[in-house]
């Protein structure tokens, strides 16, 4: 992912016109060498950084909301008022600088040293937390539990032998050999002893006692709780054909799956990748970037199609062809050996290297265990509280009630995550805020993204708006005169829009 660093516009330092800034409006220009973003909402006039904290987005392309600024790339949302990253998938803010009104004329002075942003509360009487899972929806939480001004314990246990990462990106540009291993982690080492966020890694969790509030863990250790979020995420399906126990064989969840995977590739000339989803397609074009021939097999007749839909499913496929991969769709691995794989047809696909992508199960065997009412995940209440009391549940294994679609939905999607996380926290400390967010995903395919918004699990038609082929669309799904999702291909903006008018027909009440 490139950064936006390229200095644009006006030297604000200098001044601009104050009519070239409508209400309502942003203009981007530079001061002392950075790109940044001016804004006016009446009287108000905010000076930001122009480039979002998470992959340098150009929040000048964004969409103003209010006193907030959203990124065009992920939907990071910035106060344009304090900085502060409100919402993932950023996780840092963004700087800001004074701006004076000298009659016609808005200068940009030096950057604002005020705090970029205080604990918005007291802080709550809970004086012990502990988090299970060291994932999207884990450690947005411990952030996010830190930042409104929590001081008690905070123990994050994490089964991973990894620090949080970047999971996302472990199927592209890491996988693909762009993005350096320091670009995985999502922070530092230092970053949990400087916020006292004590993060165990090999850490199983075998049991939860919700009557004793504890915790126990495969070692045997016991960590007690004043307040749990449950936050294990989802677990790879696994293969059951002969051969799915060859050292060749691999799946992608974490960082040492991926590392595994490349340490593979520098002797495998042929791939083939098991399941046509997300993961699947971009294992593939990351092996197609390092010139692997990849062949891809799925028992539907079309990629993403039961997600996306047949027109973008084909989309998607004409993608993959244009960049030398082959399908072989309405096929299922038989069995796979050292050197092949035999498909249900009788075809024998030559195989260096197998991945896997053929679904992820929710992982809620303790919950389960543990008495949690379950329903294809951990059912949780608006406020993510789970059917134990000081239990919450956040990420890939919660299912809550979506007021978008009136729906109990349960989504695998890493903003969505964060963004659960980081309400489970403001929940932790007793906010109760609402988890009313507008579900979000991006998937690169080579140089195309595309941008989900909404949740459509069924839906009567697509409407279909642009020219798909040239990359240049929106395609609607709705249900009755009702748009479920949007997807957009090369319409950033369009995606913003459609996520802004989503939030704002199912914002709950607060306390609601
Ligand atoms: C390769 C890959 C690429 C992806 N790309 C995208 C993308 O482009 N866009 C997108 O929106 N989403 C993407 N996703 C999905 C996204 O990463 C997940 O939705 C997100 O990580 C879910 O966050 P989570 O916190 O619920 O779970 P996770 O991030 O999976 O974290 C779960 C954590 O729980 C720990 N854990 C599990 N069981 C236990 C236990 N018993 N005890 C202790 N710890 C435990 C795990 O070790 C892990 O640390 C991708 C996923 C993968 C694997
Ligand atoms: S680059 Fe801004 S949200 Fe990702």
């Amino acid at each position: 992912m490139s950064e936006s660093t390229e200095l644009k516009g006006p030297d604000l330092a200098e001044g601009v016109a104050a009519s070239d800034l409508a209400d309502g409006g942003t203009l981007v220009g530079h001061a002392n060498g950075e790109a940044v973003l001016l804004a006016r909402q009446g009287e108000c006039i905010y000076a930001v950084s122009a480039t979002c904290t998470h992959y340098g987005g150009p929040l000048g392309e964004g969409l103003v909301v209010g006193d907030t600024v959203r990124c065009p790339w992920h939907h990071a949302c910035f106060s344009l008022r304090t900085g502060e990253a409100l919402r993932a998938p950023a996780l840092n803010p963004i700087d800001r600088w004074d701006v004076e009104n000298r009659g016609d004329r808005l200068v940009v002075l030096g950057k604002s040293r005020a705090p970029a942003a205080a604990p918005h509360m007291a802080p709550s009487t809970i004086s012990s937390v502990v988090i299970l899972g060291g994932g999207a929806a884990g450690q947005a939480a411990a952030e996010m539990l830190r930042r409104e001004g929590y001081r008690g314990k905070l123990t994050m246990l994490s089964a991973d032998a990894a620090p949080p990462c970047d999971r996302p990106n472990l199927s592209k540009d890491y996988l693909a050999g762009s993005a350096p291993e320091a670009w995985i982690p999502l922070r530092p080492p230092e970053f949990f002893a400087e916020h006292a966020i004590d993060l165990v890694l090999h850490a199983r969790a075998s049991r939860i006692d919700v009557a004793e509030k504890r915790v126990v863990t495969d070692g045997g250790k016991t960590y007690g709780y004043e307040a749990l979020l449950l936050a294990t995420g989802a677990e790879p399906i696994k293969l059951n054909i002969p051969g799915s126990e060859l050292s060749h064989v691999h799946y992608l969840r974490t960082l040492a799956d991926s590392r595994a995977i490349i340490a593979k590739l520098d002797k495998a000339k042929r791939a083939v990748v098991l399941g046509a989803s997300f993961i699947g397609l971009e294992v593939a074009a990351s092996l197609r970037a390092r010139q692997i021939d990849v062949h891809v097999v799925a028992p539907e007749a079309r990629p993403l199609e039961r997600i996306l839909g047949a027109e973008l499913g084909d989309f998607v496929r004409a993608i993959h062809e244009e960049h030398g991969v082959t399908f072989h769709l309405g096929q299922t691995a038989k069995s796979i050996d050292a050197r092949n794989v035999t498909l249900a047809n009788g075809d024998v696909l030559p195989a260096d290297i197998v991945v896997a992508g053929i679904g992820v199960k929710p992982a809620v065997a303790l919950a389960e265990a543990a008495g949690l009412a379950i329903d294809r995940g951990v059912v949780v209440n608006t406020y993510l509280e789970t059917s134990a009391p000081f239990v919450f549940a956040a990420g890939d294994i919660a299912r809550w009630p979506d007021p978008h679609t009136g729906e109990n939905i349960r989504v695998e999607h890493w903003v969505v995550a964060e963004r659960q996380g980081q309400i489970a926290a403001m929940n932790i400390l007793g906010r109760k805020q609402p988890c009313d967010l507008v579900p979000f995903f991006w998937s690169q395919h080579y140089d195309v993204s595309l941008s989900y918004v909404g949740h459509a699990e069924k839906w009567d038609q697509i409407v279909v708006l642009g020219n798909l082929s040239g990359r240049d669309c929106t395609l609607e799904y709705r249900r009755g005169e009702k748009a479920l999702a949007v997807v957009t291909v090369g319409r950033d903006l369009e995606s913003l829009k459609a996520e802004a008018a989503m939030e704002k027909s199912t914002r709950c009440p607060p306390n609601a």
